[in-house]
């Protein structure tokens, strides 16, 4: 295997990720490329960049531009991640319920595995529940590897341990045979729609009004203008008053004036 991947295959390689999915990959990234195009090239059986190259951009199906992405996307995520966001998500739920609202549509924007998408859908399942609500939550990723998982609600026993205890027991089912893993329990699954969705590319195939979005842990791979892009965008979808959360260590200041900052990382859609 070539470790050395040259200047313009590299600016190539980033200009096409960057097409393909928002994603900028900065000068430093190299090493991260190569060490994630290893598997794939590994796959093709190849040993050149150049030749990994050349099917990349020959490929108009689309396939393995779709591989590269699935390749060099980061997906760490993980259950209750930011656990303040699910406690805000339980009680704007819980009060809008009493207000006599009973549709709610809910997204997790780039939900990776599913693990941040079944933490809203349990919140909001627990939040709502006594109530006879119309209740669906969509779960978007430009990955397909990951939306695959995502769709089995699978998991390693070592991860369901950063779900409540109380959830853990209302939604989680034994798989037969498989001591090691845990799976979502089908009431909670046909609560979710699940679709590959690359969010940088506007305007969006989704219909809103949105109540609840979480775009989290995503925005930070993205450039300013795509993050303005975006954010315009989920102006658009998300109901006057609807909420926006973006990961604790992102912010929109500066980038919107169609959302009102309620605390770090929580925002409230404004009527503008
Ligand atoms: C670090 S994970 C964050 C997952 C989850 N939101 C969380 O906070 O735990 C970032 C996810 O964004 C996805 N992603 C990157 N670019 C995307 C795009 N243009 N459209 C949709 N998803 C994207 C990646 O595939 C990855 O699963």
């Amino acid at each position: 295997m070539q470790t050395l991947m040259r200047d313009d295959t590299f600016q190539r390689i980033r200009t096409i990720v960057h097409e393909a999915s928002g994603i900028s990959l900065g000068d430093g990234k190299r090493t991260l490329v190569i060490a994630r195009l290893g598997k794939r090239m590994r796959e093709l059986e190849m040993g050149d960049y150049d030749t990994y190259l050349e099917r990349l951009e020959g490929d108009s199906s689309g396939y393995e531009q779709e591989r590269l992405i699935d390749a060099v996307s980061t997906n760490v995520t993980h259950f209750f991640r930011e656990p303040s966001h699910f406690d805000d998500v339980s009680h704007i739920l819980q009060d809008l319920a009493a207000q006599g609202r009973s549709r709610f549509r809910l997204w997790s924007a780039a939900c990776s595995s599913g693990e941040e998408l079944y933490s809203l859908a349990m919140t909001a399942h627990t939040a709502l529940a006594g109530h006879d609500v119309d209740l669906k939550i969509l779960g978007t990723d430009i990955c397909n590897d990951v939306l695959a998982r995502a769709s089995k609600g699978v998991y390693p026993r070592d991860h369901v341990k950063g779900i409540p205890p109380e959830h853990r027991f209302t939604y989680l089912d034994r798989v037969d045979g498989q001591r090691d893993v845990m799976r979502i329990t089908q009431e909670l699954r046909d609560l979710v729609v699940l679709r590959r969705t690359n969010i940088t590319r506007t305007p969006l195939p989704l219909q809103g009004p949105l109540d609840i979005v979480l775009c989290r842990n995503v925005m930070i791979y993205f450039g300013r203008s795509t993050r303005e892009r975006l954010t315009r965008e989920m102006a658009r979808l998300i109901a006057p008053g609807g909420y926006l959360f973006v990961g604790h260590a992102e912010s929109l200041h500066g980038i919107t004036d169609k959302f009102n900052l309620i605390r770090p990382s929580v925002y409230q859609r404004n009527s503008r």
